[in-house]
């Protein structure tokens, strides 16, 4: 039984990921993407419940289609994500006209569910971890659509215990992929014309493979993490840069920056959240590092090869935050050097154990640390990439610019988005190319090509290298059965 899907995604990287595997996983049955709801027989809603009311968000994202739902009871809606894994069949209850919920960890289920609910079944919530076997979707690209820059999971869940968090609840334990599968499917992308990959996880550098030689170094934090940059890196020598998103500090020991000094395939860039920068808070917050050995293992990072960058998640107004705790996260902000970052005010989660901490810095407080906050990143963004005019960088040009036809859009290794005009005859998607910084804007730069850069660039009547790479995908899926 299959018919038309849509998707809808909400939140992080990982809850995009997850929804790439569920239109694999359909379009595995028979499924086919609709191009509006109107025509789908299934909507799949993919769910973040990190920050503010995601059940809100649910419940009027459902109650538009509510009429469609009237009109064709058959259309069949479902829930998945970490909402639907935080609630459970309590979501049934409370939203009458849904179908089914569906936890991260059982989206391969999805179709068969799909199928028993159309044959008759009653409404269902799966929502179980697959703690005994834990199940890494395959990602399967396609010929022609593999994406510059791609997502690969490499582990799941945490093991912290961030007292703001509820990540460990709707995510549940970690769970590591193995290091060969990880090295096999980004060989699998870069054969299907991906450049860049960016290895995802919740504690991206908690990573463990009992296979892999023990961990280096005395730092009891110390994972095996650096182990598998380095063996991916050796494995894939055609990858043009790694990245991941996001390690935990307490990983960031001096074996990940000594891996981040040797491996050029590394991008310069490090996304590494600090959450506020009060030790009184960090203790609060149960994060398990101080202001201090923050500093130290970011400064050993950026230190790692010259112009590495770094930017950082922040919370402000968690529950018995001063001014004076909200004065060292700016202090902070400063001291390490970030050149941008994502900030976001406390919002209390269902069952986190700031919860007995109350919620006390009132709403107009959070409001006016955040936009303090934000207007010190922008100030040290700008100047940022102002110090950048003029500097030649390499760009990976990932797509076309809105707008202009010409005008293509890429980042640097340390992350800065480059806009960029080139020629009509010459082919740029996928490619790294030379550009000199002609102007810096709020969040961007604009460049032009360097002669030299120009000149290595294919020209459209050539097939460019990520064009030649896609042509041998039949060929390496073959070889993966
Ligand atoms: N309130 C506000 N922000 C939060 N984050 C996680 N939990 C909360 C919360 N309860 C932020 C953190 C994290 C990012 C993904 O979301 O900064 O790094």
């Amino acid at each position: 039984m299959s018919g038309r899907y849509v998707v809808q995604t909400f939140g992080c990287q990982m809850n995009v990921h997850d929804s790439d595997r569920m239109e694999e996983v359909l379009r595995a049955h028979g499924w086919m993407p609709a191009l509006e709801v109107e025509a789908a027989d299934l909507v799949v809603f993919n769910t973040c419940s990190v920050r503010e009311r995601a059940e809100q968000k649910l419940r009027s994202e459902v109650g538009k289609l509510a009429p469609l739902k009237k009109r064709r009871p058959e259309l069949v809606l479902a829930v998945a994500g970490c909402l639907a894994q935080q609630e459970g069949e309590r979501l049934l209850a409370r939203l009458p006209y849904l179908d089914l919920v569906l936890g991260p960890d059982n989206i391969a289920e999805l179709p068969a569910l799909v199928r028993d609910h159309i044959a008759g079944a009653p409404p269902q919530a799966r929502t179980v971890f697959d703690l005994d076997s834990p199940r890494f979707l395959a990602a399967a690209p396609r010929p022609g659509e593999a994406p510059v820059s791609a997502f690969v999971t490499t582990m799941k869940g945490c093991d912290e215990r961030c007292s703001f968090c509820i990540v460990p609840t709707t995510r549940g334990p970690e769970r590591y992929r193995p290091a060969d599968e990880i090295v096999g499917e980004i060989a699998r992308w870069v054969a299907a014309g991906s450049r860049e990959v960016t290895l995802l996880g919740q504690t991206v550098d908690s990573f463990r493979d009992e296979r892999l030689p023990p961990p280096e170094g005395d730092d009891p934090d110390e994972s095996q993490f650096p182990h598998l940059l380095r063996l991916i890196a050796a494995g894939v020598p055609d990858l043009l840069r790694l990245r991941y998103t996001s390690p935990h500090p307490r990983h960031a020991t001096r074996s990940l920056a000594l891996a981040h000094a040797e491996l050029p395939v590394l991008a310069r860039h490090v996304h590494l959240p600090v959450q506020s920068g009060s030790d009184r808070v960090l203790r609060r917050m149960i994060r398990r590092y101080t202001r201090e050995e923050y500093l130290e293992r970011a400064g050993r990072l950026r230190a790692s090869r010259p112009d590495t960058t770094l930017s950082t998640d922040i919370i402000v107004g968690v529950p018995g935050e001063t001014e004076a705790d909200f004065g060292e996260t700016l202090s902070l902000v400063r001291e390490a050097r970030f050149t941008s970052l994502f900030g976001f005010k406390y919002s209390p989660r269902p069952g986190v154990p700031a919860l007995r901490l109350g919620d006390d810095v009132p709403e107009d407080v959070k409001g006016d640390r955040l936009a303090r906050l934000f207007a010190l990143a922008e100030e040290l963004g700008r100047a940022h990439l102002e110090g950048l005019v003029g500097t030649t960088q390499q760009v990976l040009i990932e797509g076309p610019s809105k707008g202009s036809p010409r005008t293509f859009s890429g980042r640097t290794g340390q992350n800065e988005i480059v806009h960029v005009e080139l020629p009509e005859e010459t082919f740029a998607v996928g490619e790294l190319v030379d550009v000199e910084i002609v102007r810096a804007f709020k969040h961007s730069l604009s460049a032009r090509p360097t002669a030299a850069g120009l000149a290595r660039l294919p020209r459209t009547a050539q097939r460019s290298h990520a064009e030649k790479r896609r042509r041998l995908l039949p060929l390496v899926q073959g070889e993966a059965g």
